[in-house]
């Protein structure tokens, strides 16, 4: 049995189709079931469904063999204890610093709100900038409003939520997808299954 983690919402929505064509489509609707575990078309792959932020520790420990996870999730959990064989181009976004439209550019020691603590922390060490990171759940885009921090660190796709809230983009940090990320042991124990899933899911990539 393949087991593979996937978080709810727009990667689930967007990893369908690609899963599809590797025959394995989920037997109930996770919008519509409460169940966990969801079988799939395919006897041998069943799906894990859970937060986005947690797939790189399901797959760790090995309690899913593979999983689907974004890059800023990937980067944040540190990706060392995992393989990351297939850039799946799903779920593109960018990772960015935004602030104020009215805010002065950033100079001396700066406070930043945001959920990716140890990415912001390498990103301002990187370069050279004093910040003091706040750790934050959701709503990012409220801190620079609030006098909280003066910049944040959150994804940006059309930019609607920065524009929505007065914030602007500043840097860009790096360019987001969501990859497949597998397991180091069950890519030993269980490597034809899996290699034989990468291939399927590579072919589809390359007509796409
Ligand atoms: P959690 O449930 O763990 O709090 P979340 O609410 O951030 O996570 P989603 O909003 O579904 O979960 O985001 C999952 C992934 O999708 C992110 O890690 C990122 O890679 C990508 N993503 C997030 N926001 C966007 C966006 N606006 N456009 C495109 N991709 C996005
Ligand atoms: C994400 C992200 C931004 C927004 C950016 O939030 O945290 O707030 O998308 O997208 P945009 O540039 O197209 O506006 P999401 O929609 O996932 O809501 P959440 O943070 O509550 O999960």
């Amino acid at each position: 049995m393949l087991t593979i983690a996937v978080s709810k919402g727009r990667i689930y929505e967007e990893a369908l189709p690609l899963l599809a064509e590797a025959g394995i489509t989920p037997i109930d609707d996770p919008k519509k079931s409460r169940k966990l575990i969801l079988a799939t078309t395919r006897p041998d792959v069943q799906l894990v469904i859970i937060r986005a932020t947690d797939v790189p520790t399901f797959v760790e420990y090995g309690a899913a063999d593979l999983g689907i996870a974004g890059k800023d999730v990937l980067m944040e959990h540190g990706a060392d204890s995992l393989y990351e064989p297939l850039d799946l181009g799903i779920a593109g976004c960018r990772l960015m610093t935004a602030a104020r439209v009215d805010a002065p550019p950033i100079s001396g020691r700066i406070r930043v709100a945001t959920k990716y603590v140890k990415t912001a922390q390498r990103y301002f060490a990187d370069l050279g900038v004093q910040a003091e990171i706040i750790k934050l759940y959701g709503s990012m885009e409220l801190a620079p409003l609030v006098g909280l921090a003066d910049c944040i660190v959150d994804l940006v796709d059309t930019g609607n939520t920065l524009k929505a809230n007065g914030l602007e983009p500043r840097e860009l940090i790096t360019n987001i997808t969501s990859r497949l990320v597998v397991n180091k042991a069950a890519m030993k124990m269980k490597h034809q299954a899996i290699q034989a899933l990468l291939d399927q899911l590579e072919t589809t990539l390359a007509k796409r």
